[in-house]
This record gives C-alpha cells, sequence and structure tokens, in this order.
C-alpha cells in the first residue's frame, strides 16, 4: 500500500503529463489566425501551474469509476478557463501584477491588447473542446457545457472578480468575504469535480451532491490559503508577488481573521470536506488526499 503521500505525488505527476500532453498538442494545431495570439495562448497554459483543477476532475471521475480517458478533455478545458481567468486577473485595470508561475504575466511578455485577446480565445476554445469531448454523449456534453458557463461567469467567476474589484479598501463582513471567495474560485473548483463526476451518465444525486459539497468548501478552502500564501509566501516559490493583496488594499481572510484565525478556518473547512466523503469507500482516496494538499500547498 502506498502511503497517501507517495499516492498523490503519483497521482499528480500522471494527470499533469496527461494533460499537459493533450494542451500541447492541441494548442500546437496550427490556424490560419495571428501566430502572435497563439503564442500568447500557448505561453499562458503551457507555462507551469499545478493543474489542480484538472487534477480534481479526473479524481472525480475515479471515484464515480469512469476511466481517465473520458475526463481528459474536459480537464483541459478548466485550465483553458482558468488561464484565461489568470491573464486577466493579472492585467493593469485588475491585479496589475508582473509576475505569474515564476515568469512575466502574459500582458508583460507580449501586451495588454494580446493579452485581453489571448484570453477571450481561451475561454470560447474551452466550450468548443467541450462540444467535442471524445467519449462522452452529446447530453453529457451538454451538461459539461452548462456547469462550466455558470461556474465562470457573473454567477461563478467573474462574478467573485467583479466583487474583489468592488471590495478594495473596504472592510468586508466574514460572510462577505465568503460569497466572493465562493464566487471567485470556488465556483471553478466546483465544476471541475463536478464535470468529473458528470463523466458517468449514472451518476446518483446522492453521489453528485455530495460531492459539490466536497468541491464547494474544498474550493473556499482554497482560497484561503491562497491568501494565506500572499502574506507568508515567498515569490520565488509562489511564483507570483507575496504581498499583492495588502499593497491593493484588498480584503482576504488574514485580515480579517488575522493567520492564526485564517489557519483554523482552514482546518474546519478541511474537516468539512472530508466529511462529505464519507459515502465513498476507497475510490474516493484521492479526493481525499487532494483536500490535504489544497490546505497544506506551499505554492
Ligand atoms: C491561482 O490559482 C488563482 C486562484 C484562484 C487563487 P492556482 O494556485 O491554481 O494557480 P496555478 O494554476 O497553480 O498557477
Ligand atoms: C483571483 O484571485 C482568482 C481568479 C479568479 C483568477 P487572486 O487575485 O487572489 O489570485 P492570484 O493570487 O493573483 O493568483
Ligand atoms: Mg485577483
Ligand atoms: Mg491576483
Ligand atoms: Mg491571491
Amino acid at each position: 500500500m502506498p502511503t497517501p503521500n507517495t499516492r498523490l505525488v503519483t497521482f499528480l505527476e500522471q494527470c499533469r503529463n496527461r494533460v499537459d500532453a493533450e494542451l500541447e498538442r492541441r494548442l500546437s494545431t496550427s490556424d490560419d489566425g495571428s501566430v502572435r495570439l497563439q503564442q500568447a495562448m500557448q505561453y499562458s497554459v503551457l507555462g507551469g501551474g499545478k493543474r489542480i483543477r484538472p487534477a480534481l476532475c479526473l479524481a472525480a471521475a475515479s471515484a464515480v469509476g469512469q476511466p481517465q480517458d473520458k475526463a481528459t478533455v474536459p480537464a483541459c478545458a478548466l485550465e483553458l478557463v482558468h488561464a484565461y481567468s489568470l491573464i486577466h486577473d493579472d492585467l493593469p485595470a485588475m491585479d496589475d501584477d508582473e509576475l505569474r508561475r515564476g515568469r512575466a504575466t502574459t500582458h508583460i511578455a507580449f501586451d495588454e491588447a494580446t493579452a485581453i485577446l489571448a484570453g477571450d480565445a481561451l475561454q470560447t476554445m474551452a466550450f468548443g473542446w467541450l462540444a467535442e469531448a471524445p467519449g462522452l454523449d452529446n447530453q453529457v456534453r451538454l451538461a459539461m457545457i452548462r456547469e462550466l458557463a455558470f461556474a465562470s461567469g457573473h454567477q461563478g467567476m467573474v462574478g467573485g472578480q467583479a466583487i474583489d474589484l468592488e471590495s478594495v479598501g473596504k472592510s468586508l463582513t466574514v460572510d462577505q468575504l465568503e460569497r466572493m471567495h465562493r464566487h471567485k474560485t470556488g465556483a471553478l473548483i466546483a465544476a471541475s469535480v463536478r464535470m468529473g463526476a458528470l463523466t458517468a451518465p449514472d451518476v446518483s444525486s446522492e453521489q453528485l451532491a455530495a460531492l459539490t459539497i466536497y468541491s464547494q468548501t474544498l474550493g473556499l478552502a482554497f482560497q484561503v490559503q491562497d491568501d494565506l500564501l500572499d502574506i507568508e509566501g515567498d515569490t520565488t516559490v509562489i511564483g507570483k508577488p507575496q504581498g499583492s493583496d495588502l499593497a491593493r488594499s484588498k480584503p482576504t481572510y488574514p485580515s480579517l481573521l488575522g493567520s492564526a484565525g485564517a489557519r483554523d478556518y482552514l482546518s474546519q473547512l478541511l474537516d468539512s470536506a472530508l466529511s462529505s466523503l464519507d459515502g465513498f469507500g476507497e475510490e474516493g482516496d484521492i479526493l481525499r488526499d487532494m483536500a490535504g494538499y489544497v490546505v497544506a500547498r506551499t505554492h
């Protein structure tokens, strides 16, 4: 029996190889569009990143007994939307950051207009890939398109980014902060797990409900840890500028609860995420490992 840590490290490496191979192949297919735009898209997607959303999608597929093949293109589509969200998040009009994944942000490496367009193109590409995702029937494809659309739009990530920008310099209540985090980060993480589960056309409503609670809790925990890393992390390790939230007067969990309070909250969220998986046997082990990883990650 591998220890949980070895099991997770092996799983994450396999996910990365699987997803990166598919992303590289698909993003290198030449078209007759702008070469510079395509380069900016490749730069933003292929330059590192932990691939947590794809890993959650693949792990959820395994938890409902489905082969990873069926979840590979959905996992890649999630990473495209995530990469687009990062490009736009770093723009001068938003967080105005110059470092991402240890190198220049897309608008610095290219230019602002190209970065905006690369984000736009990656977003629509994600839905195109889902519409033709191999190994899935049309009903499943449609359910996934719906899932990703709601999670990334105004009811999800984009809505959360808007709340984030409106909250600059304000002191939010814990409930308001939770609402912001659930939208800006939680929604896409929840969609990652739910899209993995949707690869099983006969997934039960109980299973889906349990996985939804798991993923929403984990999504919130993910952003709490991101906020902590902004304060306690090291720029060279996190690959993005430490202290960016403070510099831009963003309300965060540590700014509201203190670092110790934020860490306590994180461990409560981990406990809840794990208990929501009680109905799963060992097929849920990777999701359990992922929860531990998300709250303990150093970058
Ligand atoms: C960073 O996400 C943006 C947030 C939602 C907090 P990740 O920490 O998953 O970024 P990468 O993909 O590993 O660079
Ligand atoms: C943004 O949150 C989450 C997104 C929707 C991209 P942050 O602004 O905290 O993400 P980082 O810290 O720049 O990665
Ligand atoms: Mg931001
Ligand atoms: Mg940011
Ligand atoms: Mg952050």
